[in-house]
């Protein structure tokens, strides 16, 4: 039995991470998927969107998806592959050689991420939304001003 193992923060899922994730089932026969949880991404100076509980049941309901658990820190990768008995340890190639140390426990694979299509962009995409649809709010705003000092005046 193949079993993959891989890790990730899965926050706003996109089409980037499904077919990661549709990629790596191919390799195998089950795949784990690692959550990083909500304390974890704090150690990494990141904050998601969804909580834990959120991501992990998007990821979860994935058909290419067959476990789910909770990644808490840096060190729990061994105990993890020996665990769920991980004949391959994947990632995308964003990490690439990070995890080479794990060769010693089975098979470590990079895959080549998806191109233009992050979390982080599409956070600064809709903030950029955000930005344009206030100038439009304050320009119109000012359009008002505008009509009631006019009316003021008479
Ligand atoms: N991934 C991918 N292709 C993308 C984005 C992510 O293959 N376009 C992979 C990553 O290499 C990683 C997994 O999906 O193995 C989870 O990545 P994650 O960091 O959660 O997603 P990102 O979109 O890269 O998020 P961020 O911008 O916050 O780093």
């Amino acid at each position: 039995m193949k079993v993959i193992l891989t890790y990730g923060t899965f926050d706003l899922f996109h089409v980037g991470h499904i077919r990661l994730l549709k990629r790596l089932s191919l390799l195998g026969d089950r795949l784990v998927v690692g959550i990083s949880s909500d304390s974890f991404n704090e150690m990494k100076g990141k904050k998601s969107f969804f909580s834990y509980a959120e991501r992990a049941e998007i990821v979860s309901s994935c058909k290419y998806v067959d476990e789910v658990f909770p990644e808490n820190n840096w060190d729990q990768k061994i105990d993890d592959i020996k665990k769920y008995g991980v004949t391959c340890f994947s990632m995308g190639d964003d990490w690439i050689g990070k995890f080479d140390y794990l060769e010693e426990y089975c098979e470590v694979l990079y895959l080549e991420r998806t191109e233009d299509i992050s979390t982080t962009d599409i956070k600064k995409k809709l903030s950029l939304i955000s930005q344009s649809e206030l100038e439009k709010i304050e320009s119109s705003l000012h359009d008002v001003i505008g009509i009631v000092k006019s009316l003021n005046i008479k």
